[in-house]
């Protein structure tokens, strides 16, 4: 067809006709006019800054009027090797022009080295990959749901319920939401996924009451993280891990937070010597891309064996791309060639230290928790002068170009890149005592 036959077939699309910019953006765009196109045209799920992030580099993000951010919060932690890692980069740019996607009906080489390096960094086990922290949590459940089919118990329809603790966020989708142990999540969705038991977190006895002949899993964060970054005493997994084995239960750890090295060891089950069944992982297991893992023991992982059942009873068409599965890999890699799971335990006492001293002269910080690079700041507001919310003073911290966060109303949270220099984490604590002190 020559092009003036194709001129006059084609019809304008809609979105001509209503003038709708073009969907290749300018990098010159100003933030209000990104703003402003933003709330014509995109779902208002989230109360965001009124700020766009165009470019990243190392623990710098830069907004489009160039103004530059030192990031402390890393993509809520997804970006552990901060943004646009050299090797992140090269491994993507490679992998791009030799294959993105074939579907899991065929091997790929970069899947099965991610999952190699999960084994070799975690416990020896299997990996089913999928897209987020909600995904891998619902993949959990399911392979949950079968081991209480195969393993009835006392029970005839089988054992279904999982036990999960207030405070506590595993996810969004139906199953992970009915999980979360936060009615803010789940309310107004309702009828809701039947099973879910909620107790309070780090009480042993709590979980016991709570387990019945009905129960299949219990499925925890090793270090709560949306709930405030709290973290259990030192028996508490270790006395979860004996309990599921005596009552046959399925032992899940969500380290969708704690996985990948940010807590200064790789997973944060490590800190306590406790593996468990199931480890679900995502944020930074791809680096800033959307992957999610469901790491299983071999005990259970044939469960999800599709030839125990002859058919797949789990899978999803992305899972494990290449593309993902690449940077997956050499995050792995990154982190052992240059030692950043060592430094992020050194890095977190050397501001677990500092914060400590600031709050003994500044009352405003009740207590700083967490380890390594992940941590949470339980601010006392009555005793601040200036702020009356956790969300001001990260509001106050970003006008000075300093990028943290703030959950639970009362609690800071830093969790930079691994990367992040001596001098910008000072840097960073600086602007945070000055803020904090006014
Ligand atoms: C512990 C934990 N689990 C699961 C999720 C859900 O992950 P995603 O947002 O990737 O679905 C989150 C998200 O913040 C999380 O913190």
């Amino acid at each position: 067809m020559n092009q003036n036959a194709y001129d006059t077939m084609r019809q304008p699309h809609a979105s001509e006709k209503r003038n709708v910019p073009p969907t290749n953006t300018d990098p010159n765009t100003s933030t209000q006019q990104i703003i402003d196109r933003h709330d014509r045209a995109m779902s208002i799920n989230y109360g965001r800054y009124p700020v766009a992030m165009i470019r990243g580099q190392g623990s710098t993000l830069y907004d489009a009027d160039d103004k530059p951010y030192l990031d402390l919060f890393a993509g809520f932690g997804a970006c552990v090797l901060g943004h646009c890692h050299r090797d992140l980069v090269n491994a993507v740019n490679e992998q791009a022009q030799k294959l993105w996607h074939v579907g899991n009906l065929f091997h790929t080489e970069p899947q099965t080295r991610a999952a190699e390096a999960i084994s070799r960094f975690g416990f020896a086990g299997r990996s089913f990959f999928c897209h987020s922290g909600a995904d891998a949590n619902v993949a959990a459940l399911k392979l949950a749901r079968l081991h209480g089919q195969q393993n009835k118990g006392n029970t005839t329809a089988g054992r279904y319920k999982v036990v999960s603790t207030l405070g506590s966020f595993h996810g969004r989708t139906f199953g992970a939401m009915e999980a979360t142990g936060q009615p803010k999540v789940y309310e107004g969705f309702g009828p809701l996924g039947p099973g879910h038991v909620h107790v309070t977190f780090n009480d042993i006895s709590a979980i016991e009451s709570a387990i019945d002949d009905e129960t299949v899993a219990v499925l925890v964060e090793p270090i709560q993280g949306e709930g405030g970054v709290n973290v259990p005493d030192d028996s508490y997994l270790a006395d979860l891990r004996e309990l599921c084995n005596q009552r046959d239960l399925l032992l899940i750890f969500d380290e969708v937070w704690t996985g990948v090295g940010h807590t200064g060891e790789y997973f944060g089950y490590q800190h306590w010597n406790v593996t468990p069944d199931v480890m679900t992982l995502a944020k930074g297991v791809g680096g800033g891309l959307p992957v999610g893992v469901t790491h299983v023991s071999p005990k259970f992982a044939e469960l999800f064996d599709w030839r125990t059942h002859g058919h797949a009873v789990h899978a999803t068409t992305l899972g494990g791309n290449c593309l993902a599965m690449a940077v997956t890999a050499t995050i792995f890699d990154v982190l052992h060639r240059d030692q950043l799971v060592q430094r992020a335990k050194k890095l977190g006492t050397q501001i677990t230290d500092r914060l400590n001293a600031f709050a003994n002269n500044n009352p405003i910080i009740k207590t700083v928790r967490g380890k390594g690079l992940y941590l949470g700041i339980e601010l006392n507001l009555q005793a601040a002068n200036k702020y009356t919310t956790g969300g001001d003073i990260v509001k106050a911290c970003m006008d000075r170009g300093v990028l943290i966060n703030a959950v639970q109303g009362n609690v800071l949270r830093i969790a930079p890149a691994l990367v992040i220099k001596d001098d910008e984490i000072n840097r960073g604590l600086d602007v945070l005592e000055e803020v904090l002190s006014e």
